[in-house]
């Protein structure tokens, strides 16, 4: 199971971290992938930096909605080719 935790504290809210789950959720439909986990959490600590995610533990800053879908492939569809 992958793990994907979206912070939705308020400044990452405001740079847009509800598209991010939106973008995550609708590749894993297109994908038909289901070890995929998604969640939000809470300031990560690293607003100036936002949107802040964590994909099994990995801390990835500044995802937006023109990168997420890079993001997603780079980091949870590798895998699946393996
Ligand atoms: S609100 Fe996301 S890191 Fe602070």
């Amino acid at each position: 199971m992958n793990e994907v935790i979206i912070c939705v504290g308020s400044s990452c809210h405001l740079k847009g971290s509800e598209r991010v789950i939106e973008i995550f959720k609708e590749e894993i439909k297109k994908n038909n992938l289901n070890d995929i986990k998604i969640s939000g959490s809470f300031c990560q600590g690293n607003c100036t930096e936002g949107v802040n995610i964590e994909i099994n533990k990995q801390k990835i800053a500044a995802v937006n909605k023109e990168n997420a879908r890079e993001i997603f492939k780079k980091h949870l569809m590798h895998d699946q080719n393996e």
